[in-house]
């Protein structure tokens, strides 16, 4: 949702680590940063990241021996800690990896939620050992963070379950979190008929980028078409009074309360985290609150508002029946990943707990909000888009009061459960809403949905179709004897 730029490079991310992908999906390694990978095991990665044309080298006591090791922007420990069995000499990796790291250290281990994917032999210290007489030691991503915080006495950032992010610098960690807190805003097409504007249409494409993306008018200095606009219009403010002059129509306001309550967000977040304070919050984000605030303090109370609303009895409740997007069940919300800018803001909060925790969850595109309990589960649909019926591959559950962790998989099962009237998980700007809407027209005037027991099982609804001798072709219900078409297509599930 709120990335960063993206890397440029011709990479293939398949064969990549999980750790990796995530430092590049969130723009933390681009092929202008230097990486090291500390503990490479054969350097998968690093084959793959040197074809791509990036700047990496890496060392592991087994397989690489002999490389040296050397500071880089970027330090990837990747599943290392988990192999080694005594613990001082983990954290000794953990502090000889961040030593090298100068703007990033990248730590990933295998967490519990996991575990069914080995089978053991018996327990081992802190861990266990595995039939391939292995010691592997698995972690909740609370214990994996509080251990990387108290060995390095810096925080943790969670990236994705079972991977960190630990910053060099306090400026460049608050800055990923607040990004993480911000929606995407279409910056307005606008009318440039006042003379300057028609002149300059770079500054003012420039200045109206600033304010789309903060809300908030920028200082000269934070712009580099500042000075020219100063020239130009004689201060930013007359600047911006000329363009909205002929842009009545754009919801000026609206764009500043969506920024408003992106920075509550990513405040009452900060709650959760010890090192977010004033005084490392960057130039930017100052500005923005100050801004968008009047003082820090004010923001600072909002966020307490808003943490405490959604500690109140209901509050979670009344929101998720109130919402505008989502599909509402007697327990729960569920809402696409695409529509989670448009939940209420409280919602945004509730679901930005569990983000907080557990990072990105890759591959989850659907989050399901419960309603009367502190719990989130992300839930993958690999081909949401594609089948009118998709079936649910995995879901990795989190409950927010004992912040553990657990995954189930269906992906291979011959039954799993899937999805109907998938045009209410989207938001109304979604591309395909209205095909899928067509396609639960056509169901419900066909009695499909009616028997929602059944239906919910891929072998209850292709039994469903057959008895109404229908089939789908894409999003279209047909008539099975006409077209030749099976009420059971061939699946991946
Ligand atoms: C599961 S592999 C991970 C390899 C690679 N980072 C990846 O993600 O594919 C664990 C690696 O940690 C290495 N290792 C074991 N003890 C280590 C230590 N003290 N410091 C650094 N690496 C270590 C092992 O040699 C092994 O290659």
């Amino acid at each position: 949702m709120h990335r960063v730029a993206r890397d440029r490079t011709a990479l293939t991310r398949h064969g990549l680590s999980r750790p990796i992908r995530a430092a590049l999906d969130d723009g933390l390694l681009t092929a202008a940063s230097t990486l090291f990978d500390y503990g490479c095991g054969h350097g998968d990665d690093l084959r793959l990241l040197s074809a791509a044309g990036f700047t990496c080298a890496g060392w592991d006591p087994n397989h690489r021996p002999g490389v040296a090791r050397i500071e880089s922007d970027v330090v990837n420990l990747g599943y290392v800690i988990n192999v080694i069995e005594a613990p001082l000499e983990r954290a000794e990796a953990l502090r000889n990896a961040w030593d090298l790291a100068r703007s990033l250290l990248v730590v990933a281990a295998r967490t519990n939620a996991e575990v069914h994917d080995l089978t053991f032999r018996e327990a081992m210290a802190d861990g266990v050992r595995t039939s391939r007489n292995t010691f592997q030691k698995f972690y909740e991503q609370q214990e994996l963070k509080h251990w990387v915080e108290f060995v390095l006495g810096e925080e943790a950032v969670a990236a994705a379950p079972g991977i960190f992010y630990v910053f060099r610098d306090a400026e460049s960690r608050e800055l990923f979190r607040a990004s993480r807190s911000r929606r995407r805003v279409a910056t307005p097409s606008l009318t440039l008929s006042e003379q300057r504007c028609h002149d300059h249409p770079e500054l003012v494409t420039a200045l109206i980028g600033f304010f789309t993306a903060r809300g908030r008018l920028p200082q000269s200095h934070e712009l580099a078409e500042g000075a020219e606009l100063l020239d130009v219009f004689g201060s930013i403010k007359r600047a911006f009074t000329a363009v909205r002059r002929t842009n009545e129509s754009v919801a000026w306001e609206r764009i500043s309360a969506q920024r408003r309550e992106d920075v509550v967000l990513y405040l009452a977040l900060s709650h959760f985290e010890r090192g977010a304070r004033w005084s490392t919050l960057p130039p930017t984000l100052q500005e923005d609150v100050r801004a968008l605030f009047g003082t820090y303090r004010a923001g600072t109370r909002a966020s307490e508002t808003l943490l405490l609303d959604i500690a109140k009895p209901g509050a979670v409740e009344t929101a998720a029946a109130a919402s505008t997007v989502g599909k509402l069940t007697p327990t729960a919300l569920y809402v696409h990943r695409s529509a989670l800018d448009h939940l209420p803001l409280l919602l945004r909060a509730f679901e930005g707990c569990g983000r907080g925790y557990l990072g990105e969850v890759e591959g989850a595109n659907l989050i399901k909000l419960y309603r009367r309990e502190p719990k989130l589960s992300y839930l993958s649909y690999p081909d949401f888009d594609r089948d009118p019926h998709p079936a649910l591959s995995f879901s990795l559950n989190v409950d927010l009061r004992e912040f553990r962790l657990r995954m189930r998989r269906f992906a291979g099962q011959p039954n799993p459960p899937i999805l109907h009237r998938k045009e209410c998980f989207v938001a109304a700007d979604h591309p395909r809403r209205e095909t899928f809407a067509r396609l639960t027209r056509a169901e419900e005037a066909a009695g499909l949905l009616d028997e929602t027991e059944s239906i919910g099982l891929r072998r209850g609804w292709d039994l469903a179709l057959q008895e109404r001798e229908l089939a789908l072709r894409g999003h279209r219900l047909v008539k099975a004897r006409q077209t030749g078409v099976t009420a059971s297509p061939t699946r991946k599930t």
